[in-house]
């Protein structure tokens, strides 16, 4: 299956790409258009679907192409801005809806694989947060006692499942865990089956609106809709949403252990924080670990990372073999939880699902079940809570986003001369690299064979300088976190266009 990146996740492995041979006609007015293939917008389209809509879902790429092919896929009854923090920054009543919102993420779930009898290895699991400083102590009490106000169920415990010393712990009952992108093409198959219509490779451009419908301009043709759902992990354009999310890579690796695998779902509290799990697949045990977290864009040196986690993992494991290492790319939103509902600035029929932290997989259920029932009810109880309009500055964020924002001020040259690019150009193979001369900048990657790729560094999106993303072998921009591949096309938004081409003839190393 394929993936937004050059690594190859435990979910692409064996899992073929989802095959799809619907197609649209302008003639048809569908009840809502779903932009993106992952988990929110394929669940979302099956919900809808039930709920009497008649919907299509558009994926740029193919399914599970973004973040649902890249998550650690946990469904947690916890997120990670804890119950304390949501009371303190929200209110109690508000720590207690995202309770019992993260239960009945947990409960579609358990009835998705149970209904549509889908063989994904989902799994109910317990969850264990342990401390390992006296600082985290007084954290996992604080979190302990906002839990249990907000109706979480969970206690102390004096054992975990990891070989890790600890101070205190807790279990938080009823996590669950499964193989996300057998999980989203069971549902794809479910909701074509159903009459539901997919559209893979069909990038959705504008749209325009006409009286209650909307026109949409896709690679397919335009599609009227009366209803429209971002469902991109970005929303794409500019919107208020960009500066209200930061992107942040995670990595995870998937290994082989000699002797017994962890059961259960486990969690330290560093920050960032790692997190285990075992997932089996065709009878092979694979233990995940995940951490490392980082502001996209702000580490150059990727398989550092990587590195790191490993070294992390044979500390407390016995590993006989790293089988997968993937990174991937999350939303953190400013103030602590999604947003989910109306995409200001647009029209009312217009969604999106957003700043899933890394919660994305609990989310996409939230999510799926919140724009269902504005959509077919006008309201939900979580309208307020996950408003994407709510206005709820938190001290710091503004610096944060600022921090990301290298805007461009250097002139960008639109073509480099061979001798200028001989100087430049002392890349090793495969290494990409942001370089300045003469006051010009140039995004440069020279791939195995020596070839030389040139770039405007510029991001189409906002005008911030991208960065050299080495494991996945793309072009990150640290803003708002689109991604482009070594020939400037969009991997994913918010960007549109693609980074523009600097010309160098044909400039191979060695010829010219
Ligand atoms: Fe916004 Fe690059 S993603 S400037």
């Amino acid at each position: 299956m394929k993936r937004d990146g050059a690594t190859v996740s435990l979910w692409q492995t064996n899992v073929a790409d989802h095959i799809t041979t619907s197609t649209t006609s302008s003639d048809i007015t569908y009840d809502v258009l779903i932009v993106g293939g992952g988990i929110t917008g394929i669940t979302t389209a099956l919900l809808l679907q039930k709920a009497g809509k008649k919907v299509a879902v558009a994926e740029a790429h193919t399914l599970c192409f973004g973040t649902t092919g890249g998550t650690t896929a946990h469904i947690n009854s916890f997120l990670d801005t804890s119950y304390d923090q949501i009371e303190s920054d929200f209110s109690k009543e508000a720590a207690q809806l995202i309770s019992k919102a993260t239960n009945s993420s947990r409960e579609l779930f358990k009835k998705h694989v149970a209904d549509y009898k889908i063989d994904c290895g989902f799994e109910e699991k317990e969850g264990y947060v342990y401390a390992q400083t006296p600082d985290q102590v007084d954290e996992l009490n604080k979190m302990f006692e906002a839990s249990k106000r907000a109706g979480a169920d969970l206690e102390y415990v004096q054992d975990i499942p990891v070989p890790v010393e600890f101070l205190k712990a807790v279990v938080y009952h009823s996590q669950a865990q499964l193989h996300p992108t057998l999980y989203v093409t069971a549902l794809a198959n479910m909701f074509e089956e159903g009459g539901g219509i997919i559209l893979q490779n069909c990038k959705v451009d504008a749209f325009e609106k006409e009286e209650d419908l909307l026109n949409i301009t896709t690679g397919n043709g335009t599609i009227k809709a009366k209803n429209l759902i971002w469902a991109t992990h970005i929303p794409p354009g500019i919107n208020i949403l960009h500066f209200r999310n930061a992107p942040y890579r995670s990595y995870a690796i998937a290994v082989k252990l000699n002797g017994e695998y962890p059961d259960h779902l486990s969690y330290d509290m560093y920050d960032p924080y790692h997190y285990y799990r075992t997932q089996e697949i065709d009878g092979q045990k694979y233990f995940i670990v995940g951490g490392e977290d980082h502001k996209t864009a702000h580490e150059e040196n990727t398989e550092a990372c990587f590195n790191d986690l490993i070294a992390h993992t044979t500390k407390y494991f016995d590993v006989a073999e790293v089988s997968h290492k993937w990174s991937s790319q999350y939303f953190e939103p400013s103030d602590g939880l999604a947003y989910i509902g109306h995409l200001p600035g647009n029209p009312d029929n217009v969604y999106v699902a957003t700043g899933y932290g890394g919660n994305g997989i609990t989310y996409s259920h939230i999510a799926a079940q919140v724009l269902t029932d504005l959509i077919t009810k006008g309201d939900s109880e979580y309208k307020d809570l996950f408003s994407p309009a709510r206005i709820k500055p938190i001290a710091g964020f503004a610096a944060f986003v600022q921090e990301n924002a290298d805007v461009v001020k250097e002139f960008v040259t639109k073509r480099l001369s061979p001798e200028k690019i001989k100087g430049l150009s002392e890349l090793a193979h495969g290494e990409g690299k942001v370089v300045k001369m003469e006051g010009e900048t140039v995004a440069l990657y020279k791939d195995e064979a020596g070839k030389i790729y040139a770039l405007n560094p510029v991001c189409t999106h906002a005008k911030c300088i991208v960065g050299w993303n080495p494991s996945e072998k793309s072009w990150d921009c640290p803003c708002h976190g689109a991604r482009y591949n070594v020939d400037g096309e969009v991997i994913t938004g918010p960007a549109r266009r693609g980074l523009q081409k600097i010309e160098l003839g044909d400039l191979i190393e060695g010829k010219s």
